[in-house]
């Protein structure tokens, strides 16, 4: 099974969400397990598809009384089964760092919510050669503080994001593998990594193909449900 995980994030507004729900209908699929992120205020209207429910964030406040926080408490009893953490946009203009990444896992991990915790490198850090040396960095300084239990990474270059670049597909494998090799040594888990960054119907067959990747997190492709529909026909017409 590829995941197929589609981060809405703060795009579409409740009609445009009423309407991709509907086109959403009853997805049947044989390889690609779907997961939906929508906007928290939208996550009741996603319930009872034949799909997961994401949420895009989680407090890193547990039992605090926090004015504008949403719970893990509060995303389970919405039927969300899996959380984003640590996003490069919530690290980047919310300056979210490691230790609210931990206490979000913790908190999450309390309420058997699944974890997507992504990572990825600036486009600078690309160019002088440290893309491993920050994967690295972003893996040991959180994963090594909490319980390796239900989570996924998600290698989401920055620079890829929503620019319409993607790595080389080599560079795809490579960084993957060089992930999936980390967590292993470290931790001695084998871990779920997906890839996202500019992931659309043109390009998903070729990722696709890539053994290392278990799938992809879609930001702006997946806005529109033609297009999710045809990345897990790609998806499901992949011979084994
Ligand atoms: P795009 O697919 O729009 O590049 O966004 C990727 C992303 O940030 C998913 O979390």
């Amino acid at each position: 099974m590829k995941i197929l995980a589609c981060n809405i994030k703060n795009k579409m507004d409740r009609l445009e969400t009423e309407s991709y729900v509907e086109q959403l209908g009853e997805i049947v699929s044989e390889k690609a397990k779907l997961i939906i992120c929508p906007s928290f205020l939208f996550l009741p209207l996603f319930k009872g598809g034949n799909y997961s429910l994401g949420s895009q964030d989680i407090s890193s406040f547990n039992e605090a009384t926090v004015t504008g926080e949403i719970t893990a408490k509060q995303l389970k009893s919405l039927d969300v089964s899996y959380v984003i953490i640590g996003h490069s946009e919530r690290r980047n203009y919310k300056h979210e760092i490691n230790i609210d990444f931990i206490n979000k896992i913790n908190h999450a991990q309390e309420k058997d919510l699944r974890i997507i915790y992504c990572i990825g490198e600036t486009e600078e850090e690309k160019e002088h050669g440290e893309t491993f040396d920050i994967l690295e960095k972003q893996i040991s300084e959180v994963l090594n503080n909490v319980v390796l239990k239900d989570i996924m990474i998600a290698y989401e270059p920055i620079w890829a994001i929503g620019s319409g670049k993607i790595p080389t597909i080599k560079e795809i494998q490579n960084t993957i593998e060089y992930i999936k090799d980390i967590v292993d040594e470290k931790y001695e888990q084998q871990i779920k990594v997906l890839y996202g960054g500019s992931v659309n119907v043109d390009n998903i067959e070729v990722i696709n193909n890539i053994e290392a990747v278990d799938g992809f997190l879609v930001g702006g492709a997946s806005l529109d449900v033609t297009n999710v529909k045809k990345m897990i026909e790609i998806i499901d017409n992949k011979g084994n």
